[in-house]
């Protein structure tokens, strides 16, 4: 049976913590300082994920999706729709436990997340931002056909200049065809 994916809850507020912080590390142990890992970046997801969590989330604003394995975070994905961000939505996480890696729930998780889309951002862009170290991630983006529209030099603390790349597809309609198991 595969794992089941819902819309995320308050608590899973620290769950999802957890895995931000040690899938981080494992992602971008190699690019990013130790001194990031082990100052600044447990900080930065607290904070990031107990404001999402404080209240309830707007769906209008912001969807965040989990797959849970009875009770086990086996990964999450967000997507944050701001009608002035010109890259259109912003695909900002997607983390899958290390159990859990190459089952397809990756995918699974972002086809989940397209259905939550509001109307206003269906036929508008869609982008991320990712390492451009981080080889595995840019191979599933690569795969789901994402073009790369910038490279950016990024400021994390304690590393020098950092590129950054920005994928992009056009709208959620050529995404979801990329997802669908048939592409496989
Ligand atoms: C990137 C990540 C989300 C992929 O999750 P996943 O559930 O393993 O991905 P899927 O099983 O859905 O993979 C879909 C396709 O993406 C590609 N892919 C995924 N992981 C890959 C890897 N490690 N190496 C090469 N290709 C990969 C493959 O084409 C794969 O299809 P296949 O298994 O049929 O060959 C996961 O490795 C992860 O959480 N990494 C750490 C966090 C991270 O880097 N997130 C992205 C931040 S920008």
């Amino acid at each position: 049976m595969p794992i089941p994916i819902r819309p995320a809850r308050a608590a899973d507020r620290d769950a999802i913590i957890g895995m931000h912080v040690t899938m981080s590390r494992k992602a971008y142990g190699h690019i990013l300082s130790d001194y990031y890992f082990a100052e600044v970046l447990p900080a930065e997801k607290d904070k990031l994920w107990s404001e999402r969590f404080a209240g309830p989330v707007d769906p209008e604003r912001l969807s965040i999706m989990v797959a849970d394995a009875d009770g086990v975070l086996a990964g999450f994905t967000s997507a944050v729709f701001d009608p002035s961000d010109k890259w259109g939505t912003y695909l900002h996480h997607l983390y899958v436990g290390s159990d859990f890696q190459r089952q397809g729930l990756a995918r699974r998780l972002w086809l989940a997340i397209l259905d939550t889309f509001p109307a206003a951002f269906l036929d508008t862009p869609i982008s991320l931002l990712a390492l451009e170290g981080n080889m595995p991630a840019r191979a599933l983006y690569d795969r789901m056909g994402g073009r790369i529209e910038e490279r950016i030099l990024a400021q994390y603390p304690g590393s020098p200049d950092t590129p950054v790349l920005r994928y992009t597809w056009p709208h959620r309609d050529e995404l979801r065809q990329k997802l669908a198991p048939h592409t496989a």
